[in-house]
């Protein structure tokens, strides 16, 4: 689709136009609409929207992380009515061409979930490659009742970001807790490097370590609280491995932390690697009585696809 669709760079002004794009994105849970603002004031991200005849209808960031050698792309978003026409392909044609002249840059990372339907394109496999799979649960609970079910505190410790960033001098500990090599973090991906800690700051994750972890046994936790349209979400990521008897004392701290903020059901989403072993998550949901839902997002995807600085020359004409 060419015909007089214009791409340009987008700001704070075009808040309302790109919410307006799709407001039905993972169910009500869509992160944007509090991180948008953000997003646009960054000087490490660029923002990039398609217009029709005066109308917004397709959305993408980027952002560069890895010490700036890779493209994190961001929230694509294209109106329902023009899917599939090659909108996203424009945006990234035009950011392509932008970040050509940058020769640090070497990769663009994105992730999908399961509901996005070019997971299973052929051409889209062809480009990218996958770096890693995580399982993704999804509950609703009520915080005060949960914490009723609850009674024993944790004993994990919550540990800076900056903390968090000198782990990744313990080589051991990294292959025990990212056999992939890479944190994630609200669908980013991100490598084990202190030039990403700032990225991993963005997000104000609370931290927790489980006791003996730095001898290569228990768990970490990346817990992240996010507004979204229908309420307040929980993101759990879980990394290593654990009974469940110790994840469970560890939820209720988290979930005493989120007491005081609403006093709305909470949506849960945890994530853990496909090495850990997610029955050990799904029995203490279920001990808690969480309620299920179904759940559309079932795993998240990670790519990684090469970077062609050629690509401003194809797109001169
Ligand atoms: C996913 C979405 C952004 C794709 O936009 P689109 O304009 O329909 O896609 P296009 O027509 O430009 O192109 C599809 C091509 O882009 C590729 N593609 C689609 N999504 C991609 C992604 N996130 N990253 C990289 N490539 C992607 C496809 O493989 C396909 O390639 P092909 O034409 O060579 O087969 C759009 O369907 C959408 O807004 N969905 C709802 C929101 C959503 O799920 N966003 C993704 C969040 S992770």
């Amino acid at each position: 689709m060419d015909d007089g669709v214009i791409v340009r760079r987008a700001s704070v002004e075009d808040y309302n136009a790109v919410m307006d794009i799709n407001k039905h994105v993972y169910f009500g849970l869509d992160y944007i609409p509090s991180q948008y603002l953000d997003m646009a004031q960054d000087p490490d991200f660029a923002l990039y929207v398609c217009e029709h005849e005066g109308k917004v209808i397709a959305f993408e960031a980027v952002c560069e992380v890895n010490g700036g050698h890779t493209l994190m792309m961001r929230s694509a978003r294209v109106h329902q009515d023009y899917q599939g026409r090659g909108l996203l392909l424009k945006l990234r044609k035009q950011i392509e061409k932008d970040f050509s002249r940058n020769p640090l840059v070497h990769s663009i990372a994105s992730s999908l979930a399961a509901t996005v339907k070019y997971r299973e394109n052929a051409s889209f496999l062809a480009k990218n490659t996958l770096m890693f799979e995580r399982v993704l649960f999804y509950h609703t609970c009520n915080i005060h009742e949960a914490i009723e079910k609850t009674t024993v505190k944790s004993n994990a410790q919550q540990i800076s970001s900056q903390e968090f960033c000198n782990l990744f001098e313990n080589e051991k500990l990294m292959k025990y807790l990212f056999p992939w090599q890479r944190v994630a973090i609200n669908s980013w991906h991100l490598r084990l490097i202190a030039e990403n800690r700032r990225h991993i700051d963005r997000q104000k994750p609370v931290i927790f370590i489980s006791q003996g972890l730095e001898q290569c046994g228990g768990f970490l936790t990346l817990g992240l609280v996010i507004r979204v349209p229908v309420g307040l979400a929980l993101h759990l990521e879980i990394y290593g491995s654990s009974d469940d008897t110790e994840l469970e004392k560890h939820l209720y701290s988290q979930m005493l932390a989120v007491r005081g903020l609403t006093s709305e059901k909470v949506h849960l989403m945890s994530y853990c690697e496909t090495t850990l072993e997610p029955s050990v998550i799904s029995k203490l949901y279920a001990r808690l009585e969480f309620d299920v839902m179904d759940n559309p997002f079932r795993t998240l995807q990670f790519f990684e696809e090469d970077f062609h600085p050629d690509v401003a020359e194809s797109t001169k004409s």
